[in-house]
């Protein structure tokens, strides 16, 4: 992969998160219910992949507008005042029209909608396209990751079952006068990796797990490393990791790589499973109401998925804050 890490020029007009919400659907499938209808084990998921239970339900578009009203409402800002929605997402509920149709009708936003496909890597393809068009002059942008992946997982396929979860999380990304968040991005694909995960139309999910663990330790160590090279950064600097949300074996193997204490992890998979769009701001929404953010701390951004996609970013937080973090 050839270095493409790109910093934010200065100057450009910034953004900052004002806002943020998540939504998960109420079916809690344990490692337990699994282990009754195949041939696996709570013991076998869990060292395998750190996830002991996932939620199962909804649709992408319902659980994006209760993520995404969520968001808005801490931000203080009604439909009205928001200027366009990207919705990260690999599993839309039609095929056409995009989902975020659906969320921009049911939050009364006037503005764009569209829906962003880069699976896994797909928050944080979106929010740095959401500052590129705030650079152009919009104000307010809703960019949302939400996923149902049960309806696109073979619920009998040991392979995957286990692994995939339903849910949404939102931010609202607004100018700010100065500098913005948004210190340095790094985003990638390689096509010809395509064929290690993959749905067709209408079909299930089918992965070759061994080589997709093999390339996503290998992607994600290699985005990290070009986003905090054109941040001018490094692994000590950073004060959050918030990683893609798959397995904690690829989480652990790609930050220990990198020089990142397990103190400075941001994970929530034990209790979502690997929600693909939705998992980085499940987590960095987490991380943010755990108070483990401080004005000014550096956080990355770090993910992988199908396509093969990859993508990372390094926030400077200047955004909101909740009560608990001083
Ligand atoms: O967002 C990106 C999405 N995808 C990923 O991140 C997937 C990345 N890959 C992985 O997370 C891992 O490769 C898996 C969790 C999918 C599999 O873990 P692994 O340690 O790579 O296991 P493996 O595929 O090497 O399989 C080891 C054994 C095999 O049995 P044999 O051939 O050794 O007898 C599998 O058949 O484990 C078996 N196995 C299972 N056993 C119990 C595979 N799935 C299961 C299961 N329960 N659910």
């Amino acid at each position: 992969m050839s270095p493409s890490g790109a910093a934010v020029p200065p100057g450009a007009r910034g953004a900052t998160i004002t806002g943020w919400g998540t939504a998960l659907p109420d079916t809690v499938v344990t490692n337990a219910d699994y282990e009754a209808r195949l041939d696996t084990s709570d013991a076998w998921i869990t060292e395998r992949t750190g996830i002991k239970e996932r939620r199962h339900g909804g649709t992408t578009a319902g659980l994006s507008v209760e993520a995404g009203r969520a968001a808005m409402a801490m931000a203080g800002v009604t439909g009205a005042d928001v200027d366009f929605v990207i919705l990260a997402t690999t599993s839309p509920d039609y095929q056409v029209p995009a989902t975020a149709s659906q969320v921009q009708d049911e939050l009364g936003i006037q503005g764009g909608a569209y829906d962003l496909n880069a699976a896994c890597s797909g928050f944080m393809y979106a929010l740095v396209q959401a500052h590129g068009l705030i650079a152009m002059g919009l104000e307010r942008i809703l960019v949302v990751g939400a996923e149902t992946l049960s309806r696109i997982t073979d619920q009998d396929d040991r392979n995957t079952a286990i692994l995939f979860g339903d849910g949404a999380g939102a931010v609202v990304v607004e100018a700010v006068d100065g500098p913005g968040q948004l210190v340095s991005f790094d985003m990638g694909s390689d096509g010809s990796l395509r064929a290690l995960l993959e749905a067709p139309i209408g079909g299930y999910m089918t992965m070759n797990g061994k080589e997709v663990f093999r390339k996503a330790v290998t992607v994600m160590v290699d985005s990290a490393r070009n986003s905090m090279a054109a941040a001018g950064v490094g692994p000590d600097d950073i004060a959050l990791v918030v990683p893609h949300q798959a397995n904690i074996r690829i989480i652990d193997a790609a930050c220990s790589r990198l020089g990142f204490g397990a103190e400075k992890l941001a994970t929530v998979l034990q209790a979502t499973g690997n929600t693909s769009s939705a998992s980085v701001p499940l987590a960095l929404v987490d991380a943010l109401e755990g108070g483990r953010v401080r004005r000014d701390d550096l956080v990355l951004l770090v993910g992988f998925g199908a396509g093969m996609s990859w993508a990372s970013a390094v926030l400077r937080w200047t955004g909101h804050l909740p009560e608990v973090a001083p």
